[in-house]
This record gives C-alpha cells, structure tokens and sequence, in this order.
C-alpha cells in the first residue's frame, strides 16, 4: 500500500493520507539553521548544534506521536478546530496534501471548502524558518475564522532541557513587540543569542506561556485558547516560554490571504546586546524579518533553493526508461547524502540530537557519496577527521564538530577506523584530480598545530593495521571493526556499560577478516598514491603488504563455502560453519569480494553465492544467519538484539551495496541489480505499509527474516547507506568512476537494459556519456568507447580540461 507518489518533475514526494505508518519527515537548511519537518507539520528545529542550541522543544518517542514544537489552528465560528496538516487538531480533512522537495516542504489542508496551505523552508543563507500560509475561501459564503500559529521553545541545551526542571521551569524569558516574540532564557547570563516567532500581519492576541495557552490538562488537539477562540496575551514568566498568535480573518468567497511567520535565530556582539536595560537588542532580527518575513519574499528564496540543488543535482543525471531509478540517482539519493553529509548521525526521528558527535568512519564513508557534490566541503572534512588521528595512525571513534576535539568518553581502538582515512582521501583525489592536497598540513589528537601532511596520516593509518596483527596475521580488531557491536574484546557483564566502552579493549587474540579485506582495498589505493607521488619504494613495500594479507585472508580467512568473519579472544571462529549460530556475517563477504580476495581460485563467486543462499531474503540480506538466540560475552551487543534486528539479523542496508559492488566486481550484473532494488526506497514504495519509513530515502536497518516484522524498516536518513548505495549504483551499475586518470567507464548492467545516458561534471568539464549495451551480456567489460567522436584505448577518459561539454560513447 502507498501513502502518496513521486512527483519527478518537481522533485518532490507527494503524500495524500495524512496518517502514514511512522512521521515522514525532511529536512530545511543546509548551513547554520536547520529543521526537520513531518507530513503533518511535526519536527523541531536547531543552529548548528542539536545539543547545544535546540531552538523548539520536542518530545521524542512521545503519546501521541510527533506532537509539538509548532501547530497551526483553524477555529470556525462554530467552533470546530482543524489543522492544515490534520495534526494536531486531528479533526478529519475534505482534502490534504504534503510535499517534500529539496529543502522545503508545502502542506495543505482543505476542510468545508476553506483551503489552508503552508510552504516551509529556510532560505539559503538565512538563519530562520520561514512558514508562507495562504488561506483561500473556494467557498459560497463569508468565511469567519481564528488562525493560531505556535511554536514551544526549548532552553536551549537539548539534554538540559528535558532533565533539569527544578532550574528550567524558573529561568524561562520573553519579551513581546506586536508580532514578534522574544525567547530569551539565559541571555541575561553568559547567551548572547536569542530566537523568535513573527507573524507578519499584526496578531489579534498572543501567548507567550505555554500554561496560558494549552492550558495544564489539556492537548495539543484542542488547546484551551483555540478552543475559546481568544488569547490569554500572556508573558511567560519561568514555566514554558511559547509563541502563539491570534489572526481573526474574514474571506469573502473566492479571496485568499498571505500570512509570513518567521521563527528566527540571531547571535548579537557580547559587548553590545542590549538594546536598553533588561531589553534584548533587536536590530539584527529586525533586519532578518525584513529579509524574509513578507509573503512576497518567499518567492525568491524558492528560486535561490532550486538553483542550488539544480547546479548540485547536475553533478550527476541518469536518463534511463526506468522511472525508479532516474528518481534515486537524480534525486533522492544525493539529497539523502547531503542531509546526512550535513547532519552526520545527529538529528532524526531516530537520532535524538543529543548523543553521537561525529564519528571518524561514519564521515569518512558519508563523504563517498558526497564528494562529486561539493569537494571543497568534503576537503574541509577530511582535515578536520584527519586532525583527530593520534601519531601512531589509531584515531578517536567520534569527535565533537564544534570543538573538533576526540570524544575521550568513547575513545578510540575501533580499528578499521583508520582506514576509512584512505578511503576517503583515495576518492577526494580521484574526484578532483588534487594531488598537493596530500601535502596539506594537518595536527595529530586535535592539537593546535599542524604536525604532519596528509599523506603521513595516511602512511600511520596503514601502517596502525599493519603494526597490530594477532597470531594469524589478520588485524585485531580492538573494540570493534565496522559493525560497532561486534565486541570481541569487551567482555561486558554489567546492564549499565556501554559495550563498547566495557573492559580494556585491548586484546591481542581477537582479528577481524572484514579490516583484512578494507586493508586490500584500501591498502591497493594507498599503494596508488604512494607511486603516483614518487614514492616508489613506499608503494612497492605496501603492495607486498596487501599480498601478504590476502595470503593470511585466503589461509586462515576463508570458511570452505565463504570468509570467516573473525577470531575472537580465545581464538574461536566467529562466522563459520562450525558456529551453531551466526555461522556467515555479510561483512567479509562483500569487502573480500571488492577487494577480488581469492579471485584466482573464485572465492569471491563462491563467497557471493553462500551470501545469497543464506542472508537473502526479499528484502535484501541479513547481516548475519542464523542469529544469535542468547547473549554471548565473547561477542558483545551483536547477541544482545532480540533474533532478525539491528547488527544481530537485521537487514543492515549499509552494507547491503557492499555485496552489490562485489558482484559487480565479480561480473554478476543480475545479482548486483537484485540486491541493488530489494533495499533501495523507490522500489519499496508499493509495500510502504510494511516498511513504514519513508519510500524516498534510506533506512539504516529493515528487519530480518528472523524477526516477527519481517520488512519493517527503522532509523531513517542519517545512515552510511546512502553515500554506498549512491556509490554502488553510479560507480559500479553504472559504472562511472573517478579514477586516477580521469573518468572511468565500467558498466556492469543487466542484459536486458539497452542502455542509457549519463551527464557527469567533473574536475571543471561536462561529460555526457551514453552507454550502448550492445553485447547483453549481463556481465563487465567495454567493447569501445570514444571521447568527443576520437576512439580511447582502455575505460579511462582522461579529463579535457577545457570546461566544456564532451561527448563519450561506450558501447558494452
Ligand atoms: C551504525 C554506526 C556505524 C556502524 C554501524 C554498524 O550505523 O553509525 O558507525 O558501523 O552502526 O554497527
Ligand atoms: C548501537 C547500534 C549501532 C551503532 C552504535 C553507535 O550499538 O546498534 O548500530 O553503531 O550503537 O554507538
């Protein structure tokens, strides 16, 4: 069952019941201020830190679902109360409609023939959200009615705010100036920042205590000053500041009215923030508001956000027969990338804002998929991981953005981390063509100063690897690798650890065959790097490295049917055929299979095959089969997820393109192009019942077929899976690669495709590349391929250079 459908002219997904199985949100903003929106008007919004300056209040996992933060009211004169988003009013709609585009998003409402319709974004550039209300009688007679516009204001600090009541319910502040509210709890104190409401029609009545307006007992479904039709024109006074205005409007049949709210944030200069005694300077609001507060404004900033994302969504344009696919590869896709490019793992429906800084690998792979879209950014972002890394190439698992120092609380030792280092260099400089910048200087351990090149981080990251290798000659896999719950050193007994930061950590017994297949892939691109900035020796002695690795992989990592997942501390085998549960974890066998571990004696194609028999399903592959039934301390919170969720059976969809790349890799076109629809959100859209979340983007985890809600995805948006689906659809489907020396051209498509076309910007030009898939072969491997009508020997077009439009065909 669907809730709605794609509208790709517009970019936007369009849902017409109100009620879907779980909140589909989006996201506004991109810079400084952000929010999240629902299909019915719910989310919350933040400047830079969802932490640290949550700017509206809201109450996760709540009863009812996604209540507050803002409302918008209808009263009739008879008293019936109706939101344009159904909620909160929850009273039954003649019509509704909610469309989520590329950083806004318009819901509308119709009830008795009244049309209420409100377009959300946050104009580039600007610090505010701006909410466009038009409300249109398509009715016969004179409409009567009260609109209420609401937002609750959090104290700032998320966490605070939802614990520290014996202080919070005291300190609260506003002051009131017509249609604009002041929240300014603190700013008597050390804050030199404030938000505010406007309204840009001059309220009728206003709240600004939330008891004033709500009232104690009863909802946000019918708040007490709604449902009388009057305000309370209440300051608050400590308890909960809010911001509520009253607009009585009477519309003739046919006319409309324009309103524009503002909810804004604006930092002031610490030595000059006030305007008069106790009085908040207001200029910079003032200014703001004129900026973007008039409905007429609103147009302009439509038309600066769709210029961004036309010029980011350029980078990259499938044509092809296939509606779903254009909308994932055009759309979708690199927008979910930059959301969680943007946000890291911070705020979701799932992610509350108040946990996870940024973590070292979850960027570096966030960056994968983002690379093509802004480089400049994804640069910056490798400096600032790369300066957390400590002199001996281990690194901190997370880091704060503000102070971009390592968390201390959680550490380090996760040890695949710091090959994700190489990964994310290897593809800025295949994107871009940047060599000085492996010679850009970056501190060690969030120092202060610049101690070493890139490259050296990079030589400390491999060599981490190499340096710590147990009695197979396989790297140890210290609190964990990849799958962060796979915790072979952690022995953790106690309900109040945290698994992973449980015991030492340490351990010299316990490898990971999942890090010796990243240390192939990855090691190979180093090698790379090294040769092509002279270091021939450093490039000779990793090549070496990585084929000792691949001997200990094939010798002591391989199952018989498939890769070993790991040793644990004893030694014992963990992913084996001789495990009564968990006998095959998916990780080794997409990377060793990328990594071709094997391939002279086909063990990728056997590893594949095992892989398909035993992790897939309908829905894509399980993580692990068969699950683990009870808690094992040698194995850590893998084992402590009830059988078929999450790292213990669930569909973990990041690594579902792994096996999708790997199959590429092995030639397998079906396979990959299988795997590649089970778990991509367009192709799920007809089973949105079953899979709840959003059909428009990625769910970290669907729920595997040992668990009851077999289908059933969670955690939405912010996950690593989209930057590698991103990769496995455009580099390894389609087969349009950055490589050292330009664009390679390597399809690996299903035979019965005959085609298609692709636009690809890169280093400066425009490459239009049609694929001709002559051979339908279903498997790899160009035929030709021709630059601008002149025939090239090999995949690679080497970059033009010139900055203009070049023709390549490629025929399979
Ligand atoms: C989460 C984490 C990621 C980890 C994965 C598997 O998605 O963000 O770092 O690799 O879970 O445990
Ligand atoms: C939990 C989750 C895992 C995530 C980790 C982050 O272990 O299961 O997916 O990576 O928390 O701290």
């Amino acid at each position: 069952m669907r809730y709605g459908y794609f509208d790709d002219a517009n970019r936007e997904y369009v849902i017409t019941d109100p009620k879907t199985p779980w909140p589909w949100i989006n996201y506004l903003g991109t810079e400084g201020f952000f929010s999240l929106i629902s299909n019915t008007g719910g989310g919350y919004s933040f400047y830079r830190d969802a932490l640290y300056r949550r700017i509206t209040r809201y109450r996760y996992n709540g009863v009812p679902m996604d209540d507050g933060s803002r409302g918008f009211w209808i009263r009739e004169v008879d008293g019936t109360l109706w939101s344009p988003g159904w909620k909160p009013a929850r009273t039954p709609l003649d019509a509704y409609e909610c469309r989520h585009g590329l950083g806004y998003t318009r819901i509308t409402g119709t009830k008795s023939g009244l049309e209420a319709s409100v377009l959300f974004t946050v104009p580039p550039g600007e610090n505010a959200e701006v909410q466009n209300v038009t409300l249109r009688n398509a009715g016969e007679a004179v409409r009567r009615i009260s609109f209420y516009a609401y937002v609750e204001f959090a104290l700032w600090n998320a966490q605070a705010d939802g614990e520290n009541f014996q202080r919070n319910l005291s300190t609260g502040e506003v002051e009131v100036h017509g249609g604009t509210i002041i929240h300014k709890t603190e700013y008597r104190e050390r804050r030199n920042h404030f938000s505010f409401y406007h309204s840009s029609r001059t309220p009728d009545g206003f709240d600004s205590d939330r008891e004033s307006f709500v009232g104690l007992y009863e909802g946000l479904a019918a708040p007490l000053r709604v449902a009388l039709g009057d305000s309370g024109d209440s300051i608050a006074d400590g308890w909960s500041p809010v911001a509520a205005f009253r607009h009585d409007i009477d519309l003739a049949p046919g006319a409309a009215v324009e309103l524009a709210f503002v909810l804004g944030y604006v930092e002031n200069d610490p030595r000059d923030k006030w305007a008069a005694p106790g009085l908040v300077k207001r200029d910079a609001a003032e200014a703001l508001i004129d900026r973007v507060g008039r409905p007429d404004r609103i147009a302009a900033a439509m038309e600066d956000l769709r210029d961004y994302w036309d010029d980011l969504l350029s980078r990259f344009r499938i044509d092809h027969p296939d509606d779903k696919l254009e909308r994932m590869v055009n759309i979708w896709n690199p927008y979910q990338c930059m959301v969680t490019y943007n946000l890291a793992r911070s705020a979701s429906y799932f992610e509350s804002g108040i946990g996870r800084g940024l973590g070292f690998r979850d960027t570096s792979q966030d960056l994968l998929g983002f690379v093509h879209q802004i480089p400049e950014k994804a640069r910056e972002r490798i400096l600032d991981v790369a300066a957390t890394q400590f002199p001996d190439g281990g690194c901190y698992h997370q880091y704060q953005p503000l102070t971009k120092k390592g968390n201390a609380g959680i550490g380090g030792n996760f040890r695949d981390d710091p090959l994700w280092l190489i990964a994310a260099v290897s593809a800025y400089v295949r994107e871009t063509g940047d060599w000085d910048f492996l010679e850009a200087t970056v501190p060690f351990d969030g120092g202060a100063e610049p101690q070493a090149t890139v490259f050296t981080h990079l030589q400390r990251s491999f060599r981490q690897v190499l340096d710590n290798r147990g009695p197979h000659g396989l790297p140890l896999i210290g609190r964990a690798d990849w799958n962060d719950c796979l915790n072979l050193n952690t022995f953790s007994t106690d309900p109040n650890d945290s698994f992973q930061t449980a015991g030492d950590g340490e351990g010299r017994v316990a490898e990971s065959v999942f890090i010796a297949g990243m240390f192939v892939l990855y090691g190979r691109q180093y090698a790379e790097i090294c040769r092509r900035t002279g270091r021939r020796d450093a490039a000779d002695a990793a090549l070496k490295e990585v084929a000792a690795m691949e001997a200990a992989v094939v010798e002591h990592g391989w199952d018989g049917q498939w890769y070993l997942r790991a040793y644990d501390a004893r030694g014992g085998k963990v992913g084996s055929a001789e495990c009564d549960e968990g006998k095959i974890l998916i990780e080794p066998q997409g990377f060793c299979a990328m990594a071709e571990i094997g391939a002279d004696r086909g063990l990728p194609e056997t590893a594949l095959e095992s892989s398909e028999r035993l992790l897939g399903t309908d829905h894509g592959l399980v993580i692990l089969w068969p699950a683990y039934r009870d808690y094992h301390l040698e194995l850590g919170e893998i084992s402590s997820y009830p059988p078929g969720y999450k790292e213990n059976g669930g569909i973990f969809c990041h690594n579902n393109p792994w096996v999708v790349i790997g199959e590429t890799v092995a030639g397998r076109a079906e396979q990959a192009w299988h795997w590649y629809t089970r778990i991509a959100p367009a192709w799920r859209e007809d089973i949105s019942h079953l899979h709840r979340t959003e059909p428009y983007v990625y769910a970290q985890m669907i729920a595997g077929k040992e668990a009851a809600r077999h289908g059933e995805a969670k955690n939405s948006w912010l996950t690593g899976t989209a930057a590698w689906n991103f990769v496995a659809i455009s580099q390894h489907i389609l087969g349009i690669r950055p490589h050292w020396d330009g664009l390679e051209i390597d399809p690996c498509v299903p035979a019965e495709w005959e085609g298609f076309v692709v636009e690809r910007r890169f280093r400066g030009d425009s490459y239009r590349i049609t694929v001709r898939n002559e051979s339908r072969s279903g498997g790899r491997g160009i035929r030709s391929l021709s630059l601008d009508g002149r025939p090239l020997r090999g995949s690679v077009v080497p970059p033009v250079g010139d900055g203009g439009v070049h023709d390549v065909e490629a025929v399979l």
